[in-house]
Formats: C-alpha cells, structure tokens, sequence
C-alpha cells in the first residue's frame, strides 16, 4: 500500500517541483494524438502539461518503479482528458516491454534521479538531514538496500563508490571508518553514517562544500538503484520504442549521468566514421539520430532561485531518423 496520498497534483506540501517543463515541451513539440512514455512520473509534474497537448486521442504511458508514485498517477488520470497507462516497474524492463509490445512512441521523457517526495519523506533514507532507517530504495520491493551495502561491501567497494559516484574527497577515510565501526555496531540508520562521515573527515572540510554526508548519501543511492548501470540499456531500449521522428528527451541532475546520456545521443548522432583522409565513405554509416539541442540545456535563473533543486538539471534531446 503506497505511503503517500496527495491531496491534490501539485500540492507543494506533498509534490515535486517539475523541472525545465517549458523546456522539455518545446523540445518535445507534441501534437494531438501522440503517444509519450514518461519514463519517471514522480508525481506527474510534467505529465498534465503533456496530457494538455496530446489530447483526447492522445496516450500517456506512465512508468515510475516506486509505488508512492501511483496515488498521483491516479489523481491526474481521473483528471486527464487523454488517454493514461501506468506500469510500476524499473524503465528499463518496462521499456523492453514496450518494444515487444510493438508500441511507438512519438516521445519519451526521462527525468533522472529521485522526487522531492523521496527527498522529504525521512522514512525512505535518502536524506542525510533526518534521523532514519538508512534505505534508499526507489523500489522498496527491491532486496538491496543502503543499509545491506554498508554492512557488507569490501572497503575497496565503498572508498571506491564514495569517490567515484559522489566525487568525495576522504572517501578512503570514510570507508575505513564505516568498516571499523561495523565490527562493533550495526550501521543502520541515516544518523549513524551521518555522524561516521563526520568523524572520519579533517575538522577544517566539516565545513566546506555543503553537508559533510551529503556526496556519500549520493554515491549510496546511486549504488543502491543501480542507476548508472541502467541507464545505458534503458537509453537503448527507450530508442527503439521510439517511432521514427519521435523525440527522446532526457534531464540528468550529475555530471555522471549526463555524460552517460551525451555519450548515447553523440554515438546515435553520428553518421560515416571513416578516417577523414578517405576520398570516400566505406563505412556506410548514416546517423540514426539528430541532436536537438547543441549543449545541453539548463534552468533559468528564476526557475533556479524559485526551485534550488533544480540548479544541477541538464536536459539532452534527440530525434530518430529514419535511418533506424
Ligand atoms: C526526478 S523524479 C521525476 C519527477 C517527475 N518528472 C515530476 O515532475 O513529478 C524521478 C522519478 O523517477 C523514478 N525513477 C527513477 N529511476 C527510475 C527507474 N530506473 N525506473 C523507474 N522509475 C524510476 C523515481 O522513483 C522518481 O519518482
């Protein structure tokens, strides 16, 4: 049974705040009838702005893999004049799905990472500013959770996802810190690796660079739904349930994620690869796509001041060519 029952869409004390919408709907350039699987509905920030283009003839397929997630998929269907569909599931199973379905879509949205309810909410564990059972599973039927990593990864495996996921500087410092204390106590709320990080980094960097947990909460949860892992496959998938003309659209919130989502529109972007002292193309390759946007596109200063979450956003977007 989901936890979360919105009182209303957009309801700020219990919603998320949409971000780039304007942005991702010009990119998106829905017309009526079109179908889009939003491949991370939250709660459905950007999903009544798509249902006001694609109209009544339009379906909205809804995936989102945590089940707080579907009492606002139920509020903006019953309010929602096209068509809706939602499937709790991980997008990139549900993505394959889709492909074998046979369904084309005209645009698929992605828009990374976790929900302001997730954030608020201190019975999930992401927040490093509430005292919590230390989770952070998006899906909470998953088996893996933060605390099941913390209590039995190698150090090695922790000191490196500190440093490479949440680019921490005393990620060693921190691993071995979580390791001798493990030993002697369990690890399993937000507070207590909260208060290991803060013992094992120098007095001076307690107070630099925002929270001292802050990038080992980040490296965590991105561990913990395996959220690089994913995304190349479920990009992959996302393009082939994509019709041709159709438009992927993707927000990344870290520079790890966004480079992962550049490097997939880039090589889908690119046509002859021969070397270019060639007189002529051998390699017959021609793009499968066209980039829509040359660098990748960032909040305005007021979305920035208004909504301070969304300061990291990137969005890329592609079109499929017909040359799929
Ligand atoms: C940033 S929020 C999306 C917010 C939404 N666009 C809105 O405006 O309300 C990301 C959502 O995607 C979900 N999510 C993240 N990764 C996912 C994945 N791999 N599969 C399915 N859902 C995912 C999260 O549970 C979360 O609800």
């Amino acid at each position: 049974m989901p936890s979360v029952l919105p009182i209303a869409l957009g309801n700020p004390a219990t919603a998320h705040d949409p971000v780039l919408v304007d942005e991702v709907m010009e990119l998106l350039c829905l017309r009526p009838g079109a179908i889009v699987v939003d491949c991370t509905f939250g709660a459905g920030g950007h999903a009544a702005r798509i249902a006001e283009e694609i109209g009544a003839d339009g379906l909205y397929i809804a995936i989102d893999q945590d089940p707080d997630a579907r009492p606002f998929f139920d509020i903006f269907s019953m309010q929602a004049t096209c068509q809706t569909r939602f499937i709790r599931q991980n997008f990139a199973t549900a993505l394959d799905e889709l492909a074998e379905e046979g369904v084309h879509a005209d645009a698929i949205l992605m828009d990374l990472g976790i929900s302001s309810m997730q954030i608020d909410r201190p019975e999930r564990g992401f927040s490093y500013a509430r005292q919590a059972p230390l989770d952070m599973r998006m899906d909470p039927d998953q088996q893996v959770s933060a605390t099941t990593l913390i209590a039995e990864s190698s150090e090695a495996d922790l000191a490196r996802w500190f440093r490479e996921y949440g680019e921490e500087r005393y990620a060693r410092q921190i691993a071995r810190a979580i390791v001798r204390r493990r030993v002697i106590d369990p690890i399993t709320t937000t507070g207590d690796l909260v208060e290991i990080v803060r013992s094992a980094v120098p007095a001076g960097a307690l107070f630099a660079g925002g929270h001292p947990a802050k990038r080992v909460f980040q490296a965590l949860r991105i561990v913990v739904n395996a959220e690089l892992e994913l995304l190349p496959p479920a990009l992959a998938s996302a393009f082939r349930v994509l019709a041709v003309d159709g438009a992927l659209a993707v927000i990344s919130f870290h520079s790890l994620e966004d480079r992962a989502v550049k490097r997939f529109m880039r090589a889908r972007s690119q046509g002859c690869i021969c070397p270019p002292d060639m007189p002529v193309c051998g390699c017959g390759r021609s793009p499968e796509a066209r980039s829509l946007n040359g660098r990748a596109v960032m909040p305005s200063a007021p979305e920035m001041h208004r909504n301070p979450r969304s300061r990291s956003a990137r969005l890329r977007a592609i079109v499929k060519l017909d040359a799929a």
